[in-house]
C-alpha cells in the first residue's frame, strides 16, 4: 500500500495534460493499490467524491473484475464520482450498473444485439461512413482531429446497428453535447450540457420503445423491445421503455466516447511513433488488428472504473472495509511490467496475446469489443492509406477526467490528397 500526497487521482486536474504515466507507474511499482482521497468538486452535480483504493497491477485488478459478488458494480454505479443517492437506484437499470442475477438476465437480451454476424454485416456501411469522413477532408490538409474524424462515426453506426439510421442525426448531436465536445472549456457549463443531453438522449430511448412495441418492423431495436431477438430464450422478455432508454445511454456513453476516444488517441500516438506508423502504412493488412489492440493497450480509452466492497475483503494485504470504493485503473495495469515486455514502448508487432483488458474482463467485459475493433480497424485504414502523414498541428485539449482518455480539441495537418 501507498499514501500519496499528491493531489488525488480522482481530480479531473490531475488528467489536464493527458495521463499521468509516469506517476501512475510509480504508484504500481511502490505497491498493488494506492489511496485516493476523495475529494469536493463543485463543478459536478454531487460535489462530494469519496476517496478510494486504486488498484494498478494486471492480474489484481482482472481478480476484482471477476468477482462481481463480492465486487459490486450496482452499489454507488461504476462511475468514480457518486450520482446523487437518489439517482444510484435509477442508474442499476443500465446494464452496466447493474449486479447478477439481474446483471446476467439482461446482459443475455443486449448481448443478443452484438452478434459477430450481425457486427460483420455492418462493415460495408462502416466503411462507407469512413470513406464520407475522410473524403471531407482529405483535399484540405488540416481539420480537428476530433470534431471532423474522430466523432462523426461512432454513434451513426450504433444507430445503424439498432436499425434506426434515421435517428443517426439526432443520435450525433446529442452525443456531442453529453462528451462535453462542444466549444466551451468551461466545466460548469459542459456538465450542465451533459446532464441536458443524458435526459435527452434518455428520453429519446423511451419515445423509441413506445413507437416500436407491438410493431414489430424488422429492426434489431424492435426486436429488443419486444423481446424477439434471434440467441434469446423464448420466455425473456423485451426491454422495458426505461430500459431502453439508459440502453441508448449506454450506447452513447461506452459505444461513442470510447470508439471517438481511440480513433484520436491514435492519430497522437501514431504521430509520435514514426516507425511504428511507417510499418503499419506498408502493410495495412498484416499490421492493422495488431496496430489496434497495442492503442487500446497503450492509451486505454476507459482510464478506470469503479467497483464497491460488498464485504470485509484484502487485495494484496490490504484490507478494505465492506462498502468501500476500489477502483480498477486500466491505464496503468495495461503498462504492468509483469504482464507485458518493455510496457511503455507501442509495438503494433506485440505478440503476448493477452486478454484486452481494456475491453474490460469477467461478467461486464465489453459487449461492443468486435464492432470497437471493426470500426477502429476501418477509419484507421482510411486515414493510412489516405493521409499517412496526418499529425497534431496546435494545441490538444485533454479532457479533465479520471474515467476516459478523452481529447476536447486537436487540431490536425496533413499532405492534401490530390
Ligand atoms: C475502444 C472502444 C471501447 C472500449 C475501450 C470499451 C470498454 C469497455 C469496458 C472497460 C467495459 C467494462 C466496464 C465494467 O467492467 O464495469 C465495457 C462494457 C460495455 N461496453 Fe464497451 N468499450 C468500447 C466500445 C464499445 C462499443 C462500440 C459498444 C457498443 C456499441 C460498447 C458497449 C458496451 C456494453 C453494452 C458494455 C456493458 C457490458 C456489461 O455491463 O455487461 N462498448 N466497455
Amino acid at each position: 500500500m501507498t499514501e500519496t500526497s499528491e493531489p488525488t487521482l480522482l481530480d479531473g486536474d490531475s488528467y489536464i495534460d493527458g495521463c499521468p504515466h509516469a506517476r501512475l507507474a510509480a504508484l504500481r511499482e511502490a505497491g498493488t493499490t494506492s489511496w485516493q482521497p476523495g475529494t469536493v468538486d463543485p463543478s459536478m452535480s454531487q460535489p462530494e467524491v469519496f476517496g478510494a483504493w486504486f488498484v494498478h497491477r494486471y492480474e489484481e485488478v482482472k481478480s476484482v473484475l471477476r468477482d462481481p459478488a463480492t465486487f459490486s458494480s450496482q452499489r454507488g454505479t461504476v462511475m468514480l464520482v457518486d450520482p446523487a443517492p437518489d439517482r444510484v437506484e435509477a442508474m442499476s437499470n443500465m446494464l452496466l450498473n447493474m449486479d447478477p442475477p439481474k446483471h446476467s438476465r439482461y446482459r443475455r437480451l443486449v448481448a443478443a444485439i452484438f452478434t459477430p454476424r450481425r457486427v460483420e454485416e455492418l462493415r460495408p456501411r462502416v466503411e462507407a461512413l469512413a470513406k464520407q469522413v475522410i473524403d471531407r477532408i482529405a483535399p484540405i490538409g488540416t481539420a480537428d482531429g476530433i470534431h471532423d474524424i474522430a466523432a462523426p462515426m461512432p454513434m451513426r453506426v450504433i444507430a445503424e446497428l439498432l436499425g434506426i439510421p434515421e435517428r443517426g442525426e439526432q443520435l450525433f448531436e446529442i452525443s456531442n453535447r453529453m462528451t462535453g465536445a462542444v466549444d466551451d472549456r468551461d466545466p460548469e457549463t459542459r456538465l450542465r450540457l451533459a446532464l441536458e443531453a443524458a435526459l435527452d438522449i434518455h428520453v429519446l430511448g423511451q419515445e423509441t420503445a413506445r413507437e416500436k412495441r407491438g410493431r414489430p418492423d424488422g429492426t434489431v431495436l424492435s426486436a429488443y423491445v419486444n423481446g424477439t431477438l434471434e440467441g434469446v430464450d423464448a420466455d425473456q422478455q423485451g426491454a422495458t421503455d426505461e430500459e431502453t432508454g439508459w440502453f441508448l445511454m449506454l450506447m452513447a456513453v461506452g459505444g461513442n466516447e470510447t470508439v471517438r476516444t481511440a480513433t484520436a488517441q491514435a492519430i497522437r500516438i501514431f504521430s509520435q511513433w514514426p516507425g511504428q506508423r511507417d510499418l503499419l502504412v506498408s502493410d495495412l493488412d498484416r499490421y492493422m488488428p495488431g496496430a489496434v489492440e497495442e492503442i487500446l493497450r497503450y492509451r486505454a480509452p476507459i482510464r478506470s472504473i469503479r467497483r464497491t466492497t460488498n464485504a470485509d475483503v484484502e487485495i494484496d494485504g490490504q484490507p478494505m472495509g465492506e462498502g468501500t470504493k476500489v477502483v480498477c485503473n486500466f491505464t496503468a495495469a495495461l503498462r504492468d511490467p509483469r504482464a507485458f515486455d518493455d510496457p511503455d514502448t507501442f509495438d503494433i508487432t506485440r505478440e503476448q496475446p493477452r486478454t484486452q483488458l481494456a475491453f474490460g474482463f469477467g461478467e461486464h467485459y465489453c459487449l461492443g469489443a468486435n464492432l470497437a475493433r471493426l470500426q477502429l480497424q476501418v477509419i484507421l485504414r482510411e486515414i493510412y492509406s489516405r493521409i499517412p502523414d496526418i499529425h497534431p498541428s496546435g494545441e490538444v485539449v485533454h479532457q479533465p477526467s479520471p474515467l476516459i482518455s478523452g481529447l476536447l480539441s486537436m487540431p490536425v495537418a496533413f499532405t492534401p490528397e490530390t
